[in-house]
C-alpha cells in the first residue's frame, strides 16, 4: 500500500530546508506531489532544492502576513492549487519565565504559533477548492508543559498548536478540509545540534525506545494525514516521542 498517492497534488511546506522538511518535501516529491518550498534564507533553500523543478523555493518568514500571502499566490500561480498546507517553521526559545524579555517571547510565539494561523488563514480558499489537508506541529513541550530547556513561549505556543489544530478541524469539517498535527518528542534534526553530548546520553537514556525519532519518522506522519487512508481523521495528535511522554 502506497502511503500518499500525490500525483497532480500541491504541498506548500514552511520550514523547508530544516531536518523534517527536508525528509518530508523528499516523500511529497517520491510521492510524485509538487511543493512551494518556504524557509528564511533563499541559498539554504537552493542548496537543497536547487536542481528539482517541481520544487518552488520562497525565502521568507512563515510569521509574516506579507510573506505567507506571497507564497500562497506564488504557489497558486506557478502550480495552480493548493491540497496540502504543513507548517513546520519553528524555533525553541531557552531560559526561565523570569528572564524572558517580552521581544522573546512575542517572537517564540509568532515563530510557532501565530505562523500557522496565517497559512491556514491564506490557504483556506484554495483547500477548500481542493478538499486538501493541513498538518501542523506541535511538540511534546504543548503536552506535558515543556522545561526551561525550551522556554515557556516554545511551550504555550506549541500547546496552542495543539487547540488550532482541533478547533479547525471542527470548523473546516464541513468545508472538506482536514486538520492534523504532530507532538515529536526528540527529533534527530539541527534543532537538536544545541545539546551538549551529557545531554544528549540523558535525553536518549529517558526514552523508553531509547532513541531519537528520525526526521523520515516524522514525515511518513504527516504523509499519511495528508493521504486518503486518512479521510476519517481529523484533529488529532500524532505523539511521536518513543514513549517519554504518554498523556
Ligand atoms: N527536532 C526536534 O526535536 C523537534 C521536536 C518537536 C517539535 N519540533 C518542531 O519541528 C519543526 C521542524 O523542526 P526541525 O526539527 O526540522 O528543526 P530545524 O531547526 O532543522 O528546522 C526548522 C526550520 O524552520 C525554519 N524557520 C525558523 N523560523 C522560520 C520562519 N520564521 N519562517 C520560515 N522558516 C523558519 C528554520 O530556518 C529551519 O530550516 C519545528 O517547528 C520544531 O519546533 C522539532
Amino acid at each position: 500500500m502506497k502511503l500518499l498517492d500525490g500525483a497532480g497534488r500541491v504541498a506548500l511546506v514552511t520550514g523547508a530546508a530544516g531536518g523534517i522538511g527536508r525528509a518530508l518535501v523528499k516523500g511529497l516529491r517520491e510521492a510524485g506531489a509538487r511543493v512551494t518550498a518556504l524557509d528564511l534564507s533563499e541559498p539554504a533553500l537552493t542548496a537543497v532544492y536547487g536542481r528539482d523543478e517541481h520544487v518552488s523555493t520562497i525565502a521568507g518568514s512563515a510569521a509574516s502576513e506579507g510573506d505567507v500571502k506571497s507564497a500562497v499566490a506564488a504557489t497558486l500561480d506557478t502550480f495552480g492549487r493548493i491540497d496540502f498546507a504543513i507548517n513546520l517553521a519553528g524555533m525553541v526559545g531557552a531560559g526561565r519565565l523570569a528572564e524572558t524579555s517580552l521581544a522573546d517571547w512575542q517572537r517564540l510565539i509568532d515563530i510557532n504559533l501565530t505562523s500557522a494561523f496565517l497559512l491556514c488563514r491564506e490557504c483556506h480558499r484554495a483547500l477548500k477548492a481542493s478538499k486538501g489537508a493541513v498538518v501542523l506541529i506541535s511538540s511534546t513541550n504543548g503536552l506535558n508543559g515543556g522545561s526551561f530547556l525550551s522556554g515557556a513561549a516554545y511551550a504555550v505556543a506549541k500547546a496552542g498548536i495543539i487547540n488550532l489544530t482541533r478547533y479547525l478541524a471542527k470548523e473546516w469539517a464541513g468545508d472538506g478540509i482536514r486538520v492534523n498535527c504532530l507532538a515529536p518528542g526528540p527529533v534527530a534534526t539541527p534543532m537538536l545540534d544545541r545539546l551538549k553530548a551529557d545531554e544528549h546520553a540523558a535525553l536518549k537514556r529517558a526514552i523508553p525506545i531509547g532513541r531519537y525519532a528520525t526526521a523520515e519518522e516524522c514525515a511518513a506522519q504527516i504523509l499519511f494525514f495528508c493521504s486518503t487512508h486518512a479521510g476519517s481523521t481529523t484533529g488529532t495528535v500524532a505523539n511521536i516521542s518513543g514513549g517519554l511522554v504518554l498523556d
